[in-house]
C-alpha cells in the first residue's frame, strides 16, 4: 500500500468591496474595466424586479438576463439545474460574470450557481431589499434550500463586488423595508452596542424614511457585516442569531412565514432559552418594526426541535444558538432538547 500526500495550495486571501451609495450600481462600469478577461455577463433577477434588472442591463451591453421566479421556493437545487441548462445554452464560459440582482434569496441562489458552474465563476451582487444590502450580499456564505430544510446546501464562495445602490430603496415597499431592519437589529444586537443604541434613538425614523436615516441606518449595516466577515467562524456563527428557530419556522410555515418575521420570532425565543439581560431592549426594537414575537399556534413546537436538529451549526445531539451575552457581544450555547421543550411548551 502507498499513500501521496497532496499539498493544498493555499487560496490566496482575496478581498472584495463593498461599495455603499446612490447609484452604486454604475460601479458595474468601474469593475469590468478592471476584470478585463470576463467574456459574457449574465444578470440573475428574480421576475417581480424586471425594470431593475433591465436597468442593470442597459449599463452591460450584450448582458443576458436570467429571470427566476420571485420567492424562497426558487432557492433550489431544481432552479440551479435549469440556470446551468440555460447558462450552457447561452455558451457561458468559466470567464462569464454573473450578477445578482435582487433581494438575499437571489444572492444565495446565483452566488450558490456562481460557485458550482463549471467548478466557479465570478460574481457581483447588486441587492435590491434592505435585508440583502445589509446581510445577505454581504460574505461568501452562498446557499439552496434542501425542500423546506433551510441554508442545508451550500459554499463558501465570495463576490468580486457589492453594489449597494441606496436609489434602489425607493422602489422597496415598506413592509420589505421593516423585514430588513430585523437584520439590522440584530447585527447591533451581537455586535454592535453603538450602533444598537443609534438604532434604538432613530428606528422610528429609519422606518419613515425620514432625513437620511434610511440610507445611515444600511451604510452602518453593511459596515458592520462586511467587518464580520473578516473574523473568525465563532465571531459569523453570532450572526446566526434568531436564526436557528427562525430558519425551523420558515420551513413548518412552507416558507409562508417571511425570513424577517421568522428571524424576529427566532430572537424573541432564542433570548428566552438564554440569560441575556437585555431581552426587552431588543424586544422593544421588534416592535417598533411591527415584527411577531411569539412563535403561531399552529406551530408544533416539537416539530421544530426536530428541525432545529438539522441546523448546520449543530455537534452531536445538541442543537447550538447564538445569542447575546450583552448588547453588542454574542456567544454560542448549547441547548438540549429537554431544555427547549420546558421553556417553550
Ligand atoms: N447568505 C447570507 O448570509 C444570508 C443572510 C441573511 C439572509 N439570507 C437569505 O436571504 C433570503 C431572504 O432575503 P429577502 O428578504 O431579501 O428575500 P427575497 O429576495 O425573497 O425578497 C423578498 C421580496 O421582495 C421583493 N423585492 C426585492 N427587491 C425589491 C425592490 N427593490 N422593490 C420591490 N420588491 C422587491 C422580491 O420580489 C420578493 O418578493 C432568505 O433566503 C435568507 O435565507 C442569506
Amino acid at each position: 500500500m502507498k499513500t501521496f500526500n497532496l499539498h493544498i495550495a493555499a487560496v490566496p486571501v482575496r478581498a472584495c468591496a463593498v461599495t455603499v451609495g446612490h447609484g452604486a450600481a454604475q460601479g458595474i462600469l468601474s469593475l469590468l474595466e478592471r476584470l478585463a478577461d470576463v467574456d459574457r455577463v449574465f444578470i440573475l433577477h428574480d421576475t417581480a424586479l424586471q425594470d431593475i434588472a433591465e436597468r442593470v442591463q442597459s449599463l452591460v451591453p450584450d448582458s443576458v438576463l436570467l429571470p427566476v421566479p420571485s420567492g424562497e421556493a426558487s432557492k433550489s437545487l431544481e432552479t440551479v439545474d435549469a440556470l446551468v441548462r440555460e447558462l450552457l445554452l447561452q455558451h457561458a464560459t468559466r470567464h462569464s460574470l454573473l450578477v445578482n440582482v435582487g433581494g438575499g434569496m437571489i444572492s444565495d441562489l446565483g452566488g450558490f450557481l456562481a460557485a458550482v458552474y463549471m467548478r466557479g465563476i465570478r460574481f457581483v451582487n447588486i441587492p435590491t431589499t434592505l435585508l440583502g444590502m445589509a446581510d445577505a450580499a454581504i460574505g461568501g456564505k452562498v446557499y439552496v434550500n434542501a425542500g423546506p430544510v433551510k441554508n442545508v446546501i451550500g459554499h463558501e464562495w465570495y463576490p468580486e463586488a457589492v453594489l449597494v445602490d441606496l436609489d434602489i430603496l425607493g422602489s422597496l415597499p415598506d413592509a420589505q423595508l421593516r423585514e430588513g431592519l430585523v437584520e439590522a437589529v440584530k447585527l447591533g444586537a451581537v455586535l454592535d452596542s453603538e450602533y444598537f443604541g443609534w438604532l434604538e434613538e432613530n428606528l422610528e425614523r429609519v422606518v419613515a424614511r425620514e432625513d437620511g436615516a434610511l440610507e445611515a441606518a444600511v451604510e452602518n449595516a453593511a459596515r458592520i457585516k462586511t467587518e464580520a466577515m473578516g473574523h473568525g467562524i465563532e465571531l459569523r456563527h453570532t450572526l446566526n442569531f434568531g436564526h436557528t428557530v427562525g430558519h425551523a419556522l420558515e420551513a413548518l410555515s412552507q416558507f409562508s412565514l417571511s425570513h424577517g418575521k421568522a428571524v424576529s420570532i427566532g430572537m424573541s425565543c432564542e433570548m428566552a432559552l438564554s440569560d441575556f439581560p437585555d431581552r426587552q431592549r431588543v424586544l422593544r426594537a421588534l416592535e417598533i418594526l411591527d415584527m411577531p414575537v411569539h412563535i403561531p399556534r399552529d406551530i408544533d413546537v416539537r416539530a421544530l426541535w426536530d428541525i432545529m436538529r438539522n441546523d448546520k451549526k449543530n455537534v452531536g445531539n445538541e442543537v447550538r444558538i447564538a445569542v447575546p451575552i450583552r448588547i453588542g457581544a454574542a456567544h454560542v450555547q448549547s441547548l438540549g432538547r429537554e431544555r427547549f421543550m420546558q421553556l417553550l411548551a
